[in-house]
């Protein structure tokens, strides 16, 4: 292999320059001249590659977004497009391309990777919802960014006696709301993972001021039904008499410069995508397993699905009594 590229895929995510840096230093350090590719699969589609050298990559491992802009791609779901991509690659001489993205990155690799085509997956959302890996580039930094958020409005919601809802994202999944809801101490935590019973989110509120609490912390995942946060506020409002505002986070939380540890895992994955290359492993996505790099194919993968770790709902529940 002589030629490889790196494409970021779907919504963008605080780590993902540190991942593209990882695998165009990697690759030149190992002897291949490495591309990038612009504006996601469309930019591929459409033959948007650039020459990376060292340079192209510095100053970048702190900076949130990508430096290669993101595109979601709706069409490449067809043969025809998959083909002009695979045409673009090979009228360049690259042989082998890392995808950097979520759910909808991994099926649009896994379609190359169908017809035959050497690429591997760097799992990246804040979402942390691709089923093979326990981590995904982005989730630690967007749960930093919404507990500082919520910290924040805490001393508000204490100064005035206030109950908050908080919703935070996650699409699909309640992993955001789950680690930010522990991180920040949150009386209820509503995920779509979890059935809910708003008598017992009231009676949690009523119960805590009673024995004295100055404010209440409710943490929605959006992943419920759209418009969760508001919904619920008004509901809490209506059956407490409480004082109830809705905060809800939104694009804040996948912005900003990434975590320490996003920057390792980040420089980690994408230095290993470039290696499984190397190795002739492809039609395969990089992961995390019980702190261990590790790797799955593909096709196994569009047939998981994420599991959310209940057990720290459970504990969230009894710490919040
Ligand atoms: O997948 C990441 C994510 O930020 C989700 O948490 C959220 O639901 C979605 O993307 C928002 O997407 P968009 O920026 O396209 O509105």
């Amino acid at each position: 292999m002589k030629k490889i590229a790196v494409l970021t895929s779907g919504s963008d995510a605080p780590g993902m320059n540190a991942a593209i840096r990882a695998v165009v230093r990697r690759g030149i350090f190992s002897g291949l001249e490495v591309y990038g590719v612009r504006n996601g699969f469309r930019g591929l589609v459409e033959g948007d590659l650039i020459s990376m050298d060292l340079g192209s990559v510095g100053d970048i491992i702190h900076r949130g977004g990508t430096i290669l802009q993101n595109d979601y791609c709706e069409n490449f779901q067809t043969v025809e497009v998959q083909k002009k991509a695979l045409r673009q690659l090979k009228e360049v001489g690259i042989e082998g391309l890392i995808v950097i993205g979520g759910n909808g990155a991994i099926k649009g690799a896994e379609m190359l990777s169908i017809q035959g085509y050497p690429t591997v997956c760097i799992p990246g959302t804040i979402d942390n919802d691709v089923p093979g890996t326990d981590y995904t580039i982005g989730f630690d930094t967007a749960v930093n960014t919404a507990v500082e958020a919520i910290d924040k409005i805490r001393n508000t919601a204490s100064s005035h006696d206030r109950t908050y809802v908080i919703e935070v994202m996650g699409r699909h999944a309640g992993d955001i709301a789950l680690w930010t809801g522990i991180g920040v101490g949150a009386e209820s935590l509503i995920i779509p993972e979890a059935e809910y019973d708003i008598e017992d989110i009231i009676a949690r509120i009523k119960h805590g001021y009673k024995r004295g609490k100055t404010h209440s912390i409710i943490v929605v995942a959006e992943g419920v039904r759209k418009g969760i946060g508001t919904e619920m506020g008004k509901m809490i409002q209506e059956k407490t008499g409480f004082d109830t505002k809705v905060t809800i986070l939104g694009h804040l939380q996948r912005g900003g410069a990434p975590s320490a540890y996003d920057r390792m895992i980040s420089s980690q994955m994408g230095a290993k995508a470039v290696d499984l290359l190397n190795e002739d492993k492809k039609g395969v996505m990089v992961g995390v397993q019980n702190g261990q790099l590790i790797y799955r194919p593909l096709e196994e993968l569009m047939e998981d699905q994420h599991v959310i770790n209940l057990e720290i709902y459970h504990l969230a529940r009894s710490l919040s009594i």
